[in-house]
């Protein structure tokens, strides 16, 4: 298989393309990244200039440069992992978020027509809204698309283009929604590898209102598998939550870093203007079509994690 894949120098993109590598060494990978300030070429250590892949510096937003790119390639799949993805970055300025969330999502779109190729997008949980703290139900594949933040509404749009494009033109498309991933190589302005940068400079850690909001956790590789099997068996015009079943409040996730490093404080700061309460997902779907479930034991990742940001320092 030829595959395109965008945002591989970024966390979930870098460490999709390292769980494809091993599982899938015959597949030759092209990555497209524009290597913002969430990409990093270091995430691809040992993967660069090996056989089987190819880098470019390519912004998907950029109609020409993504033609360019993808002519003497000839993918028969693109999966988009780029994107803007830092929701208070988007609250800030949502302008870099309609471009590469939707407009370059547009543009693969287009390149996938050309080619003949088909996509999957990578979507998330956020694109439901959330629940409250207090309820069990969680979001199946079908649930209303109530996104709260700038960010969250960009991934939404997306998704339905993607979809948009399978009804209108037969395009074979599937989408993904995962829950929030954990691992190593993500920047560190998300809640774990922020937390352990700041318990190392002596700092404490932000943690929003009353740290009770409730995230979905999942290890990295748990979700890069389930892309895969999606990639090999998924159903065009299909949606697929990829939940991790690990339900934790932000604060329960500060107090496990401060346990396991053995030392830090937590810091209650303003809470995030329309903060999401609780995310849930259903992933029953990736169970019964396919069989696929989570393996990593949310405390043995999370453990490993924690430790891998330590050491790195
Ligand atoms: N991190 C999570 O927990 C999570 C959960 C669910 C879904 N997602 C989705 O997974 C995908 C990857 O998330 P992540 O956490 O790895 O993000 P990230 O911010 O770590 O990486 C994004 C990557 O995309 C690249 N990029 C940004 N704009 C680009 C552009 N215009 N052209 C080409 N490349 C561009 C960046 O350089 C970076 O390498 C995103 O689509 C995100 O919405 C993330």
């Amino acid at each position: 298989m030829r595959i395109v894949v965008t945002g591989g120098a970024g966390f979930i993109g870098s460490n999709f393309i390292r769980y494809m590598r091993s599982a899938h060494p015959e597949h030759k990978i092209l990555c497209l990244d524009k290597l913002t300030y969430a990409g990093n070429l270091d995430n691809l250590e040992g993967i660069l200039g090996s056989p089987n892949f190819i880098f470019s510096k390519t912004d998907i937003a950029d109609e020409n440069a993504v033609n360019e790119a993808l002519k003497s390639f000839m993918p028969d799949v693109i999966v988009n992992f780029a994107a803007e993805s830092h929701v208070d970055r988007s609250i800030a300025d949502a302008k870099d978020f309609v471009r590469t969330n939707v407009e370059g999502v547009r543009v693969l779109l287009e390149a996938a027509r050309m080619t003949g190729a088909r996509f999957h997008q990578i979507s998330t949980d956020e694109v439901y809204g959330d629940l409250p703290v207090t309820s069990t139900e969680k979001f199946t594949e079908t649930s209303a698309l109530r996104p709260s933040s700038p960010y969250s509404a960009t991934k939404a749009a997306a998704d339905l283009l993607a979809l948009a494009y399978h009804r209108t033109y037969g395009l074979f498309v599937t989408v993904s929604r995962s829950s929030n991933n954990y691992g190593m190589n993500q920047y560190p302005e998300k809640l774990i590898p922020l937390a352990v940068k700041n318990i190392l400079c002596g700092k404490p850690v932000p943690v929003y209102g009353d740290g009770g909001n409730v995230r979905d956790w999942i290890a990295v590789e748990d979700h890069s598998e389930a892309v895969d099997i999606i990639l090999e068996r998924g159903k065009s015009g299909e949606v697929y939550n990829v939940g991790g079943g690990n339900e934790r409040t932000n604060r329960e996730i500060v107090d496990g870093i401060i346990k396991i490093l053995g030392r830090g404080d937590r810091e209650f700061v303003r809470d995030r203007a329309g903060h999401d309460r609780r995310y849930a997902l259903d992933s029953g779907k990736m169970y019964a079509e396919f069989g696929w479930k989570p393996k990593v034991p949310f405390k043995e990742g999370f453990i490993r994690t924690v430790q891998g940001y330590a050491k790195k320092g």
